[in-house]
């Protein structure tokens, strides 16, 4: 492979930009000459925004200050291409802008959705006969992918989500009044953030009282008894974290039962928000306590300073596998971190066809949502603790984390 290209897709994470390393450091190391960047994913592509890369991460320390940079360093997008049949000029279109810049390989950093990217092109390579090689790099702070035991991002998001719980417990046991602090969560469909905050509770902290995941219906009214319970038992103060994406029984989110926004992007997702603050409002009238709602929103998708070891460490090496998957001849596939054990932790690199992993959403496993789905079981606690561990130094500059930034 002479010239590749790569893109990032989808929502950001911490580590997302550690992928964009692994794949520039290993095709450099490979001997590739050019590493493209494509602005915006698939859609700055279309539009032919190419960077070369090579310009801009210069040397080892820029490709250490990409593994600390939260955001997606290329631009990212919420694209989707149309199905094939119909649309091959826009197909005929991408291959063309392929073949004039005489790239050999294309890499894609994203979830499920943007998998689909992957599964789309290296049909349309085969059934063309192009010998460009289409892989996935996966990645999602929500950790809803198939196949894979976890996706980078879900570790250092996880990690934010168990360390600023446990922060917010402390502080929500000052007063000795009744009080109910909600806590939103991202992670849409999937609750496997929101189990997370279960991270907070040790020895030195209570933990939240309340979880609720987007895999079962929700009720208020219930809600609202259960912490009306909790504080007649003598616990004033409750933490109660909820998903942004949790919903009623006839599938309305629990966010439009407040103001919103209607915004729904391209992939067809509504954008979710306001879930607690409607929430902490109803219990404000309902139990007339104090009340105070928290979304940890972007924040837990950018903390890169709160990064989790693992997982950068992971996300680099997913992105470095892609490129020796495809340098070996494979296509169509997305790279896959397969589990040996828990402790010690140890997981593998695979690989898997992308067929199997786009569009597909992975839910976390009813038998681990437990007390009438307010609580989450042992064995996510099992299965998340090795994910969050260790620590990235970012690199200070003025008392700052330090980023690298493409020039516009
Ligand atoms: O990519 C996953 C995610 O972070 C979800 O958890 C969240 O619902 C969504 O992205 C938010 O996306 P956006 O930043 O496009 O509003």
């Amino acid at each position: 492979m002479k010239k590749i290209i790569v893109g990032q897709s989808g929502g950001p994470t911490s580590v997302i930009n550690s992928s964009l390393a692994g794949v520039y450091k290993t095709a450099r190391d490979i001997g590739v000459e050019t590493v493209f960047g494509m602005r915006n994913g698939i859609q700055g592509f279309l539009e032919e925004r190419i960077v070369d890369m090579g310009q801009y991460v210069r040397n080892d320390l820029d490709v250490e200050l990409l593994r600390r940079t939260p955001s997606s360093y290329l631009g990212s997008c919420r694209y989707k291409l149309p199905e094939i049949k119909g649309n091959e000029a826009l197909y005929d279109k991408i291959f063309d802008i392929l073949k004039k810049n005489d790239i050999d390989a294309f890499f894609y950093i994203g979830g499920n959705d943007s998998m689909d990217t992957i599964a789309k092109l290296s049909a349309y390579g085969k059934e063309k006969g192009s010998d460009i090689r289409f892989m996935g790099v996966p990645k999602t702070i929500d950790n809803d992918l198939a196949i894979t035991d976890h996706t980078p991002g879900f570790g250092s998001a996880a990690k934010f989500i168990a360390a600023m719980t446990k922060e917010l417990v402390r502080d929500s046991l000052v007063y000795d009044i009744e009080q109910v602090t909600v806590v939103e969560i991202m992670g849409r469909n999937a609750g496997w953030l929101t189990a997370s905050a279960v991270l907070a509770k040790g020895d030195d902290n209570e933990g939240p009282d309340l979880i609720y995941l987007p895999e079962l219906d929700f009720d208020p009214k219930a809600f609202t008894e259960k912490i009306r319970e909790i504080q007649k038992g003598g616990k004033k103060s409750v933490v109660a974290c909820v998903s942004e994406g949790i919903h009623l029984a006839d599938g309305k989110y629990v966010f439009e039962m407040g103001s919103h926004t209607d915004f729904v992007d391209s992939f067809g997702h509504k954008q979710l928000s306001g879930t607690a603050a409607f929430l902490s409002n109803m219990l404000s009238a309902e139990l007339g306590c104090k009340t105070r709602s928290i979304e940890f929103s972007a924040l837990q998708r950018c903390g890169a300073h709160l990064a989790s070891y693992t997982d950068n460490k992971e996300a680099f090496n997913v992105g470095g596998a892609a490129v020796k998957a495809a340098s070996e001849g494979e296509t169509g596939k997305v790279i896959l971190l397969e589990r040996a054990s828990d402790d010690p932790y140890v997981c593998a690199l695979g690989r898997h066809d992308v067929n199997d992993i786009a569009n597909v959403e992975k839910k976390v496993p009813m038998e681990w949502i437990t007390n009438g789905g307010t609580f989450i079981s042992n064995d996510f606690v099992r299965y998340a603790s090795p994910l969050i561990e260790g620590e990235v130094s970012p690199i200070m500059v003025g008392g700052k984390p330090a980023h690298l930034v493409l020039p516009k």
